[in-house]
């Protein structure tokens, strides 16, 4: 009998935010990971609303253990596009009637946090950032030797090879804050791209939302009340009758990366003011990869699923 792998030790930098919650939930369900801590970012809604619901979050999985860190209000080099309140609610999860978080954030900030929690455990963390970069970047400007300490990245943003869905162009994360996810995209670690290419193609159907009702725990009762605002903004705009799964997608894939097929490129963000600006960008060609794609790693972007199989595996960790 072999023993079981020791878990993989996460810390989520996160802008709950519906996707959110669910993704911290899914990973506090599931014990091939170690949740570290929360970081918050602005994103979704403003970063002091993203801190009081990751706490809440926690409070309601009965975790008081974790920490949340508070980061950044507002992107490196643009002002906050402000909150998606028409995606999230604006108190970031639906407007659900929520308690009052239990606890003040740690007293550190998300940057020095990750580097003090990465700092103590050499190669021992992965960070899984599902909200802009901002953190990221911040804490690798302040430690350039951050990536070579990080086990890795999983990191939801981006599009390859689709459209964007905050423009044209871009991915909501990426697009809050293009600087920071070029710089991160540069890190000189392993990194994976969860990106619209699989998280449009990971659909949780109504009825599949609807059977969470059935579930008889805190978390399933904290995603039946926040879950279907998210589905009619979804379905509002003449999405799938159902969600896009967009950050669990990070732990789907940290749990069951068989459920992924991966193609390896280096990745740019353009940072320019013009209509592409948040585009993530491969480069497929590696006599391309020269210039401004030139000595960077290449990234694991995701570009297939079993959208099935991941959203049956978050349901099934949703019921433990
Ligand atoms: O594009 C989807 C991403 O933007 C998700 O992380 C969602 O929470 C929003 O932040
Ligand atoms: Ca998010």
């Amino acid at each position: 009998m072999s023993t079981p792998a020791a878990p993989t030790r996460i810390i989520i930098d996160t802008d709950p935010g519906i996707d959110d919650a669910m993704a911290i939930i899914y990973a506090l369900a599931s014990p091939e990971l170690e949740v570290v801590g929360l970081t918050t970012v602005f994103g979704n809604a403003h970063v002091d609303t993203c801190t009081d619901n990751a706490i809440r979050i926690l409070d309601i999985a009965g975790r008081h253990d974790i920490p949340v860190a508070q980061g950044a209000g507002r992107p490196m080099a643009q002002p906050y596009r402000g909150p998606a309140d028409y995606v999230h609610g604006v108190n970031g999860l639906a407007d659900a009637p929520l308690p009052a978080p239990s606890r003040a954030p740690h007293p550190l900030d998300a940057a020095h946090f990750i580097i003090d929690q990465v700092l103590a455990a050499p190669g021992e963390i992965t960070l899984v950032p599902v909200g802009p970069l901002t953190n990221i970047a911040l804490a690798m400007l302040l430690r350039p030797d951050l990536p070579e300490h990080l086990a890795g990245m999983v990191i939801m943003g981006g599009n390859a090879f689709v459209p964007g869905n905050a423009s044209p162009a871009a991915e909501a994360n990426i697009i809050n804050d293009p600087e920071a996810a070029d710089i991160v995209f540069g890190a000189d670690c392993p990194i994976v791209m969860c990106g619209l290419d699989v998280t449009e193609r990971t659909v949780m159907t109504s009825a599949q939302i609807a059977s969470i009702n059935d579930i008889d725990n805190d978390r399933a009762r904290l995603a039946a009340a926040i879950l279907p605002f998210y589905r009619d903004f979804h379905v509002s705009r003449g999405g799938p009758d159902g969600i896009h799964v967009h950050d669990s997608t990070c732990i789907s894939y940290l749990i069951a990366p068989h459920l992924y097929g991966v193609q390896h490129h280096p990745v740019r963000v353009d940072c320019g003011q013009g209509v592409g600006r948040g585009k993530t960008w491969p480069s497929l060609r590696h006599s391309l990869a020269t210039g401004p794609w030139g000595n960077r790693r290449n990234v694991a972007i995701l570009t297939e699923v079993d959208g099935p199989a991941a959203v049956a595996l978050e349901l099934e960790r949703l019921a433990r």
